[in-house]
């Protein structure tokens, strides 16, 4: 693994990334990583040879993808070995009726085996978890790991936005690419869309959306209509697909956040990152505006929330505070 190459007279490595959990979502982002050839991919699953199945499969693709980056399947956490970036996805997805809460004891304990295993062969590593309930399970990580805080993430918020963002983009008939929208707090039916921060190039999407339909009312219901969406995207896509959850959508939004930690990019990634007094919240893991860079979490981001923006916010994260408060309860 990370053999060391020759780039201009110079010894480089590539990066080991470590991806724990052989499921759907992590199928697709070492397929996605691997094409992007962020780095070397070890993908570790409980179950026999299904991640040896899954990195083989992909690995073949090389000849047509033109990737140089190794992809191994393991049931072994040895290979993890000292990788730098560890994506953990393991634990059962949602069923439909379910809420992610409902998942908070099964994955739990999966979550406490993998952060002591992930703290044993690779303590230095920077960790994006997505497994849910999202905010309880990277809680849960940091808390039986041990890792600085900076070093250990959730996905969340950057899937929830993308999903805003494609939602006005098909409503307003534009580009998703010009448009810039967020959403923050936790990953569940509270997230809080980031209605008046919204923006086309720059240009308010409320003001747009009055333009379209020449009435601010309308605006406003068909605005509503975008936000109870996005709370709800999981759940549609989870009663559509009857046997699990998303994962083409979660995996990519993790392999965002992979590459602006690798390639130190600093984007701006709406995060589920461990607040210390920002945002007026102390010692919780919660979704919010960060910069991603080499160091992991690097700074947060606070912006200015209105009366009606601020108790969404805080309505969410006393909903993160009652998930973790039920985890600590079943003994986590
Ligand atoms: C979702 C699940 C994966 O938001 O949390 O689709």
């Amino acid at each position: 693994m990370s053999e060391n190459l020759i780039f201009n007279g110079e010894k480089m490595e590539r990066k080991k990334i470590a991806l724990i959990g052989g499921g759907q979502i992590g199928g697709v982002l070492t397929q996605l990583i691997a094409q992007r050839e962020l780095g070397d991919i070890v993908l570790y699953d409980i179950v026999e040879d299904l991640p040896q199945g899954k990195a083989l499969d992909i690995a073949e693709a090389a000849g047509i993808d033109l990737f140089d980056v190794v992809v191994k399947g393991t049931n072994d956490y040895k290979d993890i070995s000292d990788a730098h970036l560890v994506i953990i996805t393991a634990g059962l997805p949602r069923k439909p009726g379910m809420s992610r809460d409902d998942l908070l004891s099964t994955n739990a304990n999966i979550m406490k085996t993998v952060a002591e295993n992930v703290k044993a062969y690779a303590p230095n590593s920077i960790v994006i978890v997505i497994s849910n309930p999202l905010d309880a399970m990277v809680t849960l990580f940091q808390e039986v790991s041990g890792f600085p805080t900076h070093r250990v993430m959730g996905q969340s918020g950057v899937l929830d936005s993308s999903r805003f963002a494609t939602f006005i983009a098909w409503e307003l008939g534009v580009s998703v690419k010009n448009v810039n929208a967020m959403v923050l707090g936790g990953h569940g039916d509270t997230m809080v869309p980031l209605v008046r921060y919204a923006n086309v190039n720059g240009i308010p999407v409320m003001e747009l959306l009055e333009r379209k339909y020449n009435s601010a009312e309308k605006a406003k219901e068909v605005m509503d209509a975008i936000v109870q969406r996005t709370k709800m995207a999981g759940g549609e896509i989870v009663k559509l697909l009857k046997t699990g959850s998303a994962f083409y959508s979660p995996a990519a939004a993790a392999t965002a956040m992979a590459k602006s930690i690798l390639y130190d990019e600093k984007r701006v990634l709406p995060t589920c990152a461990y607040l210390k007094g920002e945002y007026g919240v102390d010692g919780y893991y919660v979704g919010v505006p960060a910069v991603l860079g080499k160091n992991g979490v690097e700074k947060i981001i606070e912006i200015s929330l209105n009366d009606e923006e601020r108790k969404m916010f805080e309505n969410s994260v006393n909903a993160v505070k009652s998930l973790v408060a039920d985890m600590k309860r079943l003994g986590y």
